[in-house]
């Protein structure tokens, strides 16, 4: 049965694809063709069930509480402790609490300088300008969080509003590794695994203006697969899916049912995609989302982790048994170093406080000037 769908999720993809993808050519650590198969032909009795949980928009005070409480005391089954994902805007985020969740093994990676609320002018948005919005705020984030470069891997794009091929080549430019801004509806039941614009070949579209053709060698696709409200209504992010009840009960086995869809199928990686606004939206959503890591960290192959580890699995997949070699230790964490200082500074008119590690900018960091000098 299992064999079957995997089977229809292949062919499937064929059609979906105007361009091909060689498997016989394209073969891992660096390339992988889109699809439904378990990355190395691996046992699917073997594998870890990854879950990736991303957070978007400003890191806070507030939000930080709800990050440290959930996830700074848990562990996966390796005993190394439990990773997220941040995809994080500028304006309003406080940088010591970014460099504290950086210190703590969590991934930080982009979502842009402005965060523009208008689908438009991130549909049609330059090349160029991708450069300004994200090259920028790696800049920015390394400066003022204090962190390397290096460790921003990845980005989102607000409204999840793709331009056809400018956002993949700008991060592609930029030196970043991965895009987590693509749903898919189609590949669910088998989900779709992440993969690489190698040859131009992608998956469904379900939110348009997606690349068409464009060929990136070893940049890498981790798709958003959407989950299933309780009437059955695709969302890409959780906070998304309107009809879905309100007690911890409910909520909890809304957000179990749709991680049961890929545990129970293919272990393709399971996204709980969500902005942390949603715990205040919805009454009783924290505890239902604590519950829900309950659970995940009762069951001994499930790992939660940040999609750029998540994806190093996907390169190098391991049996549970030989996680060591990709995950070889746990993530790097370390006792935050960061001196900071509350900057009182103007955008426009407009007063912001910014929280940085080290000195203050001297002007509010921007598009055309994300270090503030
Ligand atoms: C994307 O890039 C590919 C390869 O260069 C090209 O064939 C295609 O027309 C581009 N698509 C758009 C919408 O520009
Ligand atoms: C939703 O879809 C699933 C699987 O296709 C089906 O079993 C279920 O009955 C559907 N639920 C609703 C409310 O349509
Ligand atoms: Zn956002």
């Amino acid at each position: 049965m299992k064999f079957a769908l995997v089977l229809l999720g292949l062919a499937a993809l064929a059609t979906a694809d105007a361009a091909s993808c060689d498997p016989t050519k394209c073969v891992l650590p660096d390339c992988r063709c889109p699809g439904t198969d378990i990355p190395g032909g691996m046992d699917i009795q073997n594998i870890p069930q990854m879950v990736y949980f991303t957070f978007d928009d400003a890191i806070t005070a507030e939000n930080f509480g709800k990050y440290e409480s959930s996830f700074f005391h848990r562990k996966n089954p390796d005993g190394c402790p439990m990773s997220a994902t941040y995809f994080v805007s500028h304006e309003y985020t406080d940088y010591s609490k970014l460099h504290q969740l950086h210190a703590h093994g969590h991934e930080i990676a982009l979502h842009s300088i402005t965060h523009t609320s208008m689908s438009d002018y991130w549909r049609n948005l330059p090349v160029e300008e991708h450069l300004k919005e994200f090259g920028g705020e790696k800049v920015l984030i390394s400066k003022f969080g204090n962190i390397p470069e290096e460790d921003i891997k990845g980005l989102r794009l607000p409204l999840l509003q793709l331009s056809g091929n400018n956002s993949f080549i700008a991060a592609n430019q930029i030196g970043l590794s991965y895009d987590c801004s693509w749903p898919s509806r189609q590949f669910v039941e088998p989900g779709l695994w992440p993969y690489t614009l190698d040859s131009g070949a992608t998956h469904d579209c379900p939110l348009g203006d997606c690349p068409t053709n464009l060929q990136l060698p070893g940049f890498w696709v981790s798709p958003m697969v959407m989950w299933f409200d309780d009437i059955n209504v695709s969302c890409s992010m959780v906070d998304a899916c309107t009809n879905i009840p309100d007690d911890v009960d409910g909520i909890f086995k809304f957000m179990l049912r749709n991680f049961e869809l890929q545990y129970k199928g293919n272990k393709s990686p399971f996204g709980v995609y969500m902005h942390a606004a949603w715990f205040g939206q919805r009454a009783n959503a924290f505890e239902a989302f604590n519950k829900f890591l309950d659970h995940l960290e009762s069951l001994d192959d499930v790992y939660v982790t940040s999609v750029g580890r998540g994806l190093n699995w996907v390169k190098n997949p391991k049996n549970l048994q030989n996680l060591d070699d990709v995950w070889s230790k746990c993530q790097h964490t370390y006792e935050p170093v960061c001196n900071s200082q509350v900057c009182k500074l103007f955008k426009g008119v407009e007063e912001r406080y910014m929280t940085v590690c080290g000195e203050c900018p001297n002007e509010y960091p921007w598009l055309e000037n994300p270090l503030g000098d």
